[in-house]
């Protein structure tokens, strides 16, 4: 079996198979609900947990669409959020009168996002909605609203698709979590 498909040393919490099938509904409600802001649509990814669930998005999206990315740190290598919130690395352009994604990886304490979206709104965009690929609800700290989710799950650890585990693990294919 290929190296990042085989879930040992983690378990599988959902498949490869089963988060491309979100994905491409995530990216068909997006593509009905975007059609009239066709020019102005920034898909804004939070690096570096995004990248992954991101690329595979815009390519389910059927509208063409800015990309833009920005860093965000709240964690260190921690696996625990210290609710201290920094941009570490900032847009590449004004998102003035733009209709913004931002596209996360987790609402896990919802600190992040809650900052994130704060300040984006700061910004004078024509609209800013949250795509989420997973969120841990038992965790919440922020009360969030996620306009696209892919999906609910309990509170584990959990890597792959773009999360890690001290920065290393985001290739593979699934979602695990750390048994
Ligand atoms: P929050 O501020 O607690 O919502 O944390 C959000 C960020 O912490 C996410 O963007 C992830 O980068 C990271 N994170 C939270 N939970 C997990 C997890 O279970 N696995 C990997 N990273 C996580
Ligand atoms: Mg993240």
């Amino acid at each position: 079996m290929v190296w990042n498909r085989n879930p040992e040393p983690f378990s599988e919490l959902i498949s490869a198979d089963a988060v491309a099938k979100r994905v491409a509904e995530l990216g068909a409600q997006i593509t009905a609900e975007y059609r009239d802001a066709v020019g102005d649509v920034v898909v804004l990814g939070v690096l570096k947990g995004s990248v992954i669930f991101m690329a595979d998005l815009v390519r389910q999206i059927g509208l063409p669409v800015y990309l833009d990315f920005i860093g965000i740190s709240s964690y260190g290598d921690a696996t625990v959020s210290s609710g201290v919130v920094q941009i570490t690395q900032d847009l590449s352009r004004p998102i003035q009168d733009k209709h913004v994604i931002v596209v996360e990886d987790i609402v896990d304490t919802g600190h992040t996002v809650h900052y994130l979206m704060e300040n984006l709104k700061t910004r004078g965009p024509a609209s800013v909605k949250l795509c989420a690929l997973l969120h841990k609800p038992e965790r919440a700290e922020r009360d969030i609203h996620i306009d696209y989710l892919g999906f609910t799950i309990p509170n584990k650890f959990v890597v792959g698709y773009g999360l890690d585990v001290a920065q290393q693990y985001r290739n593979l294919a699934f979602i695990g979590f750390v048994p």
